[in-house]
């Protein structure tokens, strides 16, 4: 891969409005657009991320970037990067622990279909269709939720959500009291 020039853009947490709205479908890649996706893609690895959606950063767009194994050893970056995606089919059910870079420290189980199909484009603007498994196809899913305003917590059941209410609280608080002081 080669080296990718863009920003870190910040990091929109749990609380903020753009994570709960559907995203609007990308109408052309322009100049603009592109740069972002790569400002995306490179606020995904500096921020320790597997998957970054547009939303995240504060864009209401329907982007996202993946890159599930990265960090392994062995493993060299190689973004995965999906453009007004859609699901075709999904198959199977697997339950696995979850993490989000919009609620740092909260981790929960979530079940997921094990094997998906997905289609979109890249970004160079062609079509690509990808049939996904495990790790990969929990990951789309989990971005593709983005798109929708859904978030990973969204998913799992109330009881188990007891462990972390604090935390979302906290988060929501926070974000109240940013809007605030930036008001
Ligand atoms: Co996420």
């Amino acid at each position: 891969m080669k080296k990718l020039k863009g920003k870190i853009l910040p990091i929109k947490l749990y609380g903020e409005e753009v994570l709960r709205k559907k995203s609007e479908p990308v109408k052309e890649l322009t100049e603009e657009i592109n740069q972002f996706i790569t400002d995306l893609t490179v606020t995904m690895y500096e921020k320790d991320g597997v998957g970054l959606a547009a939303p995240q950063v504060g864009r209401s767009l329907r982007i996202f970037v993946i890159d599930p194994f990265w960090f392994k050893e062995g493993h060299k970056k190689d973004p995965f990067v999906l453009i007004n995606p859609e699901f075709k089919e999904f198959e199977g059910e697997t339950s696995m622990e979850e993490g989000c870079l919009s609620l740092p420290n909260i981790y929960a189980k979530v079940v997921r279909a094990e094997k998906v199909i997905i289609e979109g484009l890249n970004q160079n603007w062609e079509k690509v269709k990808i049939e996904a498994d495990d790790l990969f196809a929990r990951a789309l899913q989990h971005e593709y939720d983005h798109l929708e305003g859904i978030l990973f917590v969204d998913k799992v059941p109330k009881l188990k959500k007891i462990p972390f209410l604090k935390e979302l609280k906290k988060l929501e608080q926070q974000v109240k009291n940013n809007n605030l002081t930036n008001s």
